[in-house]
């Protein structure tokens, strides 16, 4: 059995936006120290960190310093280019692994991994170059919309398909990256598993919940999904044997889309916190972020469960605006990321409203 780090040790997190900012907060609870590596000097994680480095993620002295002068490496931001990965791997331990973290950066590695597992996800075909576009439109038909294979979120980097005459416009908007072409589904909801699994191999997960998208960005999240108890537990085991597949220690989250037939399809996952989990920080004991750092760190994972069911909403733009209003009601948990420049499409902040319920599992 390997033994956790000791409070006092200092964890690396690559990566310093709301997600690291939060991790930090949860790590500093429980005696620990975080190195932030960033390019951004005003990152929000480094508000909140005792340790900074502001350098540009393919710097490999940096990344190489930075890992010497932490006693373990984790991610909130895992688009980390291979090489740095592998130096900063030779110095610290990562978790998770760079193996993991791979399968997630490339919607094509992410996809085809998913599927040899026996996952479905909506039906998608690689595109390197243009003259894959018709192939792969064979495959998945109109609608369909095509994605960069890296660096998306938010929406960012995809563009809707209809027909076959709008391939070409859509493959030179996205900048003719090595992209997925990915058949549009009509889902009849969206749903999130966050699954932490610890270096003894033990998973929790917490509750299935509900996603709404607005303008492709997570609008707000529900806790516990409404789904029928056999879609949720479907949902929980695609989680487990991706996080278990992938040997991956940390946090995992998985997007899925459940169908009007009741199957679950796979859209994405993700080896880190998400927004998807922010509703754990007052609704449950334990939050998401508490137990990516327990992972991380090799403590054991917490009980998910929760006391209260929730609604988090995310505060996009000028939404953080509202504040004071925000600040006032008496039952609304208010979390702010202290950045400076409410861009639209930029996430600010989140409320979560409790719902306390009985036999909350
Ligand atoms: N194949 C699809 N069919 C229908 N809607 C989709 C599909 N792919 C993505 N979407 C919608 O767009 C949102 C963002 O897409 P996603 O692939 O999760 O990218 P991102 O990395 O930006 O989160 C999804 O949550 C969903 O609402
Ligand atoms: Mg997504």
């Amino acid at each position: 059995m390997t033994s956790p780090l000791p409070p006092g040790a200092t964890i690396g997190i690559l990566g310093g936006g709301q997600l690291g900012r939060m991790a930090a907060l949860a790590a500093s609870d429980l005696g620990y120290k975080c190195h932030i590596f960033s390019p951004d000097a005003d990152a929000p994680a480094k508000e909140v960190s005792g340790a900074q480095t502001t350098a540009p993620y393919e710097d490999l002295d940096a990344a190489r310093k930075f890992a010497q002068s932490v006693d373990v490496v984790t991610f909130e931001f895992e688009n980390v280019p291979d090489d740095v990965l592998a130096v900063i791997s030779e110095l610290s331990p990562v978790r998770p692994s760079a193996e993991a973290l791979h399968v997630s950066q490339d919607r094509q590695t992410e996809k085809a991994f998913i599927n040899r597992l026996g996952i479905s996800t909506a039906p998608w075909a690689p595109v390197l170059e243009q003259s894959d576009l018709s192939t792969a439109a064979a495959q998945t038909g109109f609608p369909a919309i095509l994605k960069t294979a890296r660096l998306g979120y938010d929406g960012k980097g995809q563009v809707r398909v209809d027909a076959k005459s709008d391939l070409m416009a859509a493959w030179t908007s996205i900048g003719k990256m090595p992209s997925v072409l990915e058949g549009f589904v009509d889902f009849e909801r969206e749903i999130s598993v966050i699954v932490a699994r610890s270096v003894e191999s033990k998973t929790e997960s917490y509750v299935p919940v509900d996603n709404v998208h607005k303008d492709h960005i997570l609008y707000s999240t529900s806790a516990p999904s409404s789904v029928s108890e056999e879609i949720g537990e479907k949902a929980k085991q695609i989680a487990d044997k991706i996080v278990t597949a992938l040997n991956l220690v940390g946090l995992l989250a998985v997007e899925m889309f459940v169908m009007r037939d009741g199957s679950v399809l796979v859209n994405e996952i993700a080896p880190r916190p998400h927004n998807s989990g922010h509703w754990t920080m007052d609704a449950c004991a334990a939050s998401q972020f508490e137990q990516f750092i327990r992972a991380v760190v090799g403590l054991p994972l917490r009980d998910p469960s929760r006391h209260s069911n929730a609604v988090m909403t995310n505060l996009i733009g000028y939404e953080a605006d509202r504040w004071k209003d925000l600040a006032g009601e008496a039952s609304t948990c208010l979390h702010l990321y202290g950045k400076a420049n409410a861009l639209p499409g930029r996430k600010m902040g989140h409320v979560t409203r409790l719902f306390p319920a009985k036999g909350c599992t």
